[in-house]
């Protein structure tokens, strides 16, 4: 099993193109906040499907196998984890039957 992002760049949330960290490292390699965070999805083996109507993001988006980041770069995007979901609780039992409710109907019948 692989596991994919659900959007890798969540969906532009919480000021991910800005973000000081994402920037200050991206500038050590030329690159944008975006290009740094599919690295960082892609080194840890995460399937990235990231979207953008633009030509030019989407050019962007695919300029990211010339470089690596360092163990260093990779700990310091990982301290950013605020350990609080972008999106919805998948441990809450009430947003699970909300979202999937139908499809776990028809898998208990
Ligand atoms: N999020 C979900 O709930 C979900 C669920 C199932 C499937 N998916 C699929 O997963 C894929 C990605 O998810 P997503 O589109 O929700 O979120 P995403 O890829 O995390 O973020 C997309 C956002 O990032 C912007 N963006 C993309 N590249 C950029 C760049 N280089 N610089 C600055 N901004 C950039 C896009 O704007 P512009 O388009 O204006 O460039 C858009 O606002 C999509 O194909 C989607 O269909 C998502």
């Amino acid at each position: 099993m692989t596991v994919e992002a659900w959007a890798p760049f969540a969906e532009g949330k919480d000021g991910i193109f800005t973000n000081p960290v994402l920037h200050e490292i991206g500038e050590k390699y030329s690159k944008s906040n975006g290009q740094v965070i599919l690295r960082w999805l892609l080194q840890r083996g995460i399937i990235v499907i990231p979207k953008s109507v633009h030509d030019t993001r989407q050019k962007e988006n695919i300029d990211v196998f010339d470089f690596e980041l360092s163990d260093d770069d990779m700990k310091k995007i990982a301290g950013l984890d605020k350990n609080v979901s972008q999106f919805f609780d998948h441990h809450d039992p009430t947003t699970i039957e909300q979202i999937f409710g139908s499809s776990l109907k028809k898998l208990r019948r």
